[in-house]
């Protein structure tokens, strides 16, 4: 049985994925790099540094490490601007819903986050009592996609990876999730992924796709 789902937080719970994009375009203009919306896809889930060498990808210019720093606070200055306006409407009440019936069939449930602003936005938005457990960026030394943010929730929660499900929508977090042997399920932009086990076209179809999903197989009844 399935014991405990773990949450990534931008992109699943709440749509900050569209304030990490402004955030990094208006960094992105500045340096006269070019930086569309497919290229931010590519960033869901990686770390702030792993995103800014995958945008200079696009630049002619070397940067130092002190300079690279410099970049990721100023655009992480845009996005605390952006995300400092979030509050408890900005989570939709599918999401609301579906974690008061995960809560009421006792599973426990936990937040794996490689954003260092989880818990800040955890709070704006009032999610924060609905988690037995918050793991993120401040907390892990490696980033999605390697497993540690997810074991480190597994643990808090109690739990061994493969009874508890991992919620993604970065094809980063499913690779992280299946990586720590965890069952990975995949929404949005990791529908796509070939690694998840199962797929979640609807939030709400979480509860029902969590009974039906048989551990031994790994795969949904
Ligand atoms: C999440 C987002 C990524 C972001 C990362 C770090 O995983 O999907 O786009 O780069 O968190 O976020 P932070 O808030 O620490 O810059
Ligand atoms: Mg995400």
């Amino acid at each position: 049985m399935i014991k405990a789902v773990i949450f990534d937080l931008d992109g699943v719970m709440v749509h900050t994925d569209r304030f990490h994009y402004r955030a990094w375009k208006q960094l992105a203009d500045e340096l006269a790099i070019p930086f569309d919306e497919a290229c931010n896809q590519r960033l869901r889930g990686i770390s702030r540094m792993d995103s800014l060498e995958h945008i200079l990808k696009n630049s002619n210019q070397s940067y130092s490490l002190k300079q690279k720093i410099q970049l990721t606070e100023k655009k992480n200055d845009t996005y605390k601007a952006l995300i400092a306006h979030m509050t408890p409407a900005d989570v939709e009440q599918e999401v609301l819903r579906t974690l008061e019936t995960l809560k009421n069939k006792g599973l426990r449930l936990g937040v794996g986050s490689s954003s260092k602003n989880a818990r800040f936005i955890l709070e704006r938005t009032s999610l924060s009592p609905y988690f037995d457990a918050v793991v993120d960026g401040t907390m892990i030394a490696k980033a999605k996609p390697d497993p540690e943010v997810f074991i480190k929730a597994a643990e808090l929660l109690g739990v061994v990876p493969n009874a508890a499900a991992v919620v993604e929508d970065a094809p980063a977090g499913i690779a992280a999730a299946k990586a720590g042997g965890f069952i990975a399920f995949a929404v949005g932009d990791a529908i796509s992924s070939a690694l998840s086990d199962a797929v979640l076209y609807h939030f709400s179809d979480l509860p029902i796709c969590l009974s039906n999903f048989n551990i031994s197989s790994n795969k949904l009844q």
